[in-house]
């Protein structure tokens, strides 16, 4: 039996999506632990794109999908979701999705905040997703959230939003010259929803105990990327919550000693949406193809994704704070037609070269990439399911990848489809 973590190592849109749907095959639970639907999870099971924001990936592979409490839910979200997965034949009744008591619930105030905080920010806007992350993270932590089981209460829920809501449509119309939020329709449309949750709710973290006691395997699929992170992230130009593997333990209520194996998903380039540095970033005809092969759009909003060089001082950072004992290397496959490819190995900052990454976004603002040049592949590697067929040219990339991280390749990816895998090693078999 093995408890498996799955993470971003760059800044989301790694592909975790589809290798949580891989590897779910051999696990019994797929729990999300963190962030809500700012994440954009996409899987294409014979030719068909699915894509979930708020359900774990596994629900594809008919496994147990938990909600841990360390999310932010969108109810409206999750049951449209619900909703959809149903109508395309897959199980999401209650038991096979689960969702945590103790998760906190996104408010329509929450979204008006977010938005309206963007809009009056201008241009030194974060590029939130606008889904109310933020401003529902903030609650909890200022202790003024409403939870899942609160929501399930109406005289609670009722008092909860009533103490809350003049203060949020204070700062509303007064701060952020919005619109305000309506008491009776939030009531009227969460009790609606209340309605329907209430069956999937349940205490995430004796459910998983059970399992493990059961010795049914666990994984844990990590949202958005390491560099998003509250804590280790390039703040503040990232999410609300902590995307890093030891949050595994906290977003779902098991102990540490119940992770045996981290993996971290490394796109084969690396990519952005929203502002913040972004050493490695290319700004030329490169980019621009990378972008458009790899069609670099975001799943959750559609932004045009910023693209650049493979970065390994931010991938050696996520190899220390996440633990990783393996790789995924997905959409390898993008790189295929480029004469030379180039990998960033450390940072140039006002002549001092460093290789670990800065805190202070000033910084990190003067670092310019020092770049390690290998030849590139002309072959399209789409096809190819053993590692040995892979090209010369490709092995080395990965080899490199693994000399620089000190951390072994046990997945790549050449496509977005479920068979576009070459497993070397499941660390959930
Ligand atoms: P928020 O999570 O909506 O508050 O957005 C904060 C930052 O995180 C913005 O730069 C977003 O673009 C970024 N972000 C949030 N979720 C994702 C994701 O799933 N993939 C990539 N970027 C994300």
């Amino acid at each position: 039996m093995a408890n498996l973590v799955i993470v971003g190592t760059q800044w989301g849109d790694e592909g975790k999506g589809k290798i949580v749907d891989l590897l779910a095959e051999d696990a019994d639970f797929v729990i999300r632990f963190q962030g809500g639907n700012n994440a954009g999870h996409t899987m294409v099971v014979e030719g068909e794109q699915i894509i979930s924001h708020l359900v774990p990936s596994g629900i594809l592979q008919g496994k147990t999908c938990v909600i841990g409490n360390g999310l932010v839910v969108d109810p409206a979200v999750l049951l449209e979701e619900i909703d959809y997965l149903s109508t395309k034949g897959v199980d999401c009744h209650p038991g096979k999705i689960v969702i945590s008591e103790r998760a906190q619930v996104i408010m329509p105030y929450h979204k008006m905040i977010d938005t309206g905080r963007e809009k009056l920010k201008g241009k030194n806007k974060i590029g939130t997703t606008g889904r109310g992350i933020g401003p529902a993270y903030e609650d909890k932590a200022t202790r003024r959230g409403i939870r899942m089981v609160d929501l399930i209460d109406r005289e609670v829920f009722e008092e909860k939003l009533n103490a809350i809501l003049p203060d949020k449509n204070n700062y509303l119309a007064n701060f952020l010259n919005e619109e305000t939020a309506d008491g009776d329709a939030i009531l009227d449309l969460y009790q609606g929803y209340a309605q329907r949750l209430k069956p999937y709710l349940t205490d995430v973290s004796v459910v998983l105990a059970n399992a493990m006691r059961a010795r049914q395997q666990l994984l844990f699929e990590g949202a958005q990327g390491t560099h998003l992170d509250i804590d280790h992230g390039t703040y503040p130009f990232v999410t609300s919550s902590n995307t890093v593997s030891g949050n595994a333990c906290c977003g779902a209520g098991v102990g540490p000693k119940a992770i045996d194996a981290v993996v971290g998903i490394v796109k084969a380039y690396t990519t952005r949406v929203g502002a913040g540095p972004f050493t490695a970033e290319l700004f030329d005809d490169i980019g621009d193809y990378i972008q458009e092969k790899g069609a670099e759009f975001g799943a959750t909003t559609g932004r045009r994704r910023r693209c650049g060089w493979l970065d390994t001082v931010i991938l050696n950072n996520s190899v220390r704070l996440n633990g990783l004992t393996g790789l995924a290397i997905t959409k390898l496959d993008v790189l295929g037609g480029l004469k030379e490819l180039k990998i960033c190995t450390a940072y140039d900052c006002q002549g001092k070269t460093i290789d670990t990454f800065p805190s202070s976004l000033k910084v990190l603002g003067a670092c310019q990439p020092v770049y390690e040049t290998l030849p590139g592949w002309q072959e399209d590697i789409s096809a190819i399911r053993r590692f040995d067929d892979l090209p010369a040219n490709v092995r080395n990339y990965l080899k490199r990848v693994e000399e620089l991280s000190g951390v072994p390749v046990m997945i790549i990816s050449v496509g977005p489809g479920r068979e576009q895998t070459i497993v070397l090693d499941n660390p959930l078999t």
